[in-house]
């Protein structure tokens, strides 16, 4: 099918070099990642990251990931420790985010990191991303590519519906494997997960052998991503619900539920890797058909269901 968005790029080599151009002169390019697309510019120039927090309409005070090659990189802006570097040769590159301390002299811009000592890091397993990264000299800022507390997009096409044309590039990279923005563990103290994800607190604990905490309600807002209103697809949503709501959509998990031109089923299979997979882009074609609100059926609270359940609880919210 001929790309009917004139600000979709293919992922040739040529775009990429594109793309390196951009973010040398300090503009945005949507990118592909395993986990969600992503909204990147120069994470050492405060003009790059101006035109994310801008275009985002994201709130100075929650600062962005810093997506990197390799641990080569990462050494330049941060202090890393023992347990990054075990998380790192396990699951990197992959679907986790680690918190771990600036270096006084890195050059990731402070804007970038709302004037924390502390950044949060990733190394993307997307290789068209990976191919841009090994091809820039600078690490990339990328939030989720989305208007701030709205629904991450999993597709080239979702990063075209959140900011039209305002943003001129996007690479790209087919639909996202994982659907669901990466783990986020905190590594400057005991361990902890400020994000679930795709990585689960269990498959950390079996590499780093001591437990890890998984904050539940922040007192202070420490990572203010987990602010109450996020991932909302616009309609109210409702969870753990056994039927739709008049005019509503109906999300299900499972075989026992019967087709119907309201209900989504996110895996007949009970499969919860496909159902987080579909979870965003299920939500997107919902409200896209007009529906009022979403009901969600009961999702199983383990493996990647807890991740699961935190987006969609947190999309409830109202
Ligand atoms: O999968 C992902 O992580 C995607 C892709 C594009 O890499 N990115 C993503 O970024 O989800 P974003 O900005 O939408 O979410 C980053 C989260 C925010 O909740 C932010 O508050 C938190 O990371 N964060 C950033 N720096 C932090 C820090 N120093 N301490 C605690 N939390 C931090
Ligand atoms: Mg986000």
């Amino acid at each position: 099918m001929k790309n009917i968005y004139l600000n979709i790029y293919k992922p040739s080599m040529a775009n990429i070099i594109r793309s390196k151009k951009n973010i040398e002169n300090n503009n945005l390019v949507g990118i592909p990642t395993e986990t969600v697309y992503g909204l990147a510019g120069n994470a050492y120039s405060d003009k790059a990251i101006k035109k994310i927090f801008k275009l985002k309409k994201r709130p100075n005070f929650n600062p962005l990931i810093i997506h990197f090659k390799d641990i080569h990189d990462i050494k330049k802006d941060i202090i890393i420790n023992k347990e990054f570097k075990k998380l790192y040769k396990v699951f990197c590159p992959g679907p986790i985010t680690f918190i771990l301390k600036k270096k006084k002299n890195s050059k990731i811009s402070k804007i970038a990191t709302s004037g924390k000592k502390t950044v949060a890091i990733r190394v993307p397993s997307h290789k068209i991303t990976r191919s841009l990264l090994s091809q820039i000299k600078v690490p990339l800022a990328a939030p989720s590519a989305n208007v701030a507390s709205r629904l991450s997009p999993t597709s080239a096409e979702d990063v075209v519906d959140e900011f039209k044309n305002k943003l001129k590039f996007i690479l790209d990279g087919g639909k996202c494997k994982i659907g669901i923005e990466s783990t986020i563990i905190d590594l400057t103290d005991k361990p902890k997960i400020l994000r679930t994800g795709f990585i689960t607190a269990k498959k950390i604990y079996k590499i780093l052998g001591k437990k890890i905490f998984v904050e539940k309600k922040p007192k202070t807002i420490k990572s203010p991503g987990q602010l109450n209103l996020h991932y909302s697809p616009g309609i109210p949503v409702y969870v753990n619900k056994i039927s739709p709501k008049r005019g509503g959509a109906f999300i299900t998990f499972g075989k026992k539920f019967k087709n119907g031109s309201n209900y989504f089923n996110l895996s007949k299979k009970s499969n919860l890797k496909e159902a987080a997979n579909n979870l965003y882009k299920t939500m997107r074609t919902i409200k896209k058909s007009k529906f009022k609100s979403i009901s969600v059926c009961k999702i199983p609270n383990s493996g990647l269901g807890v991740a699961i359940n935190d987006r969609l609880k947190k999309a409830a919210n109202k």
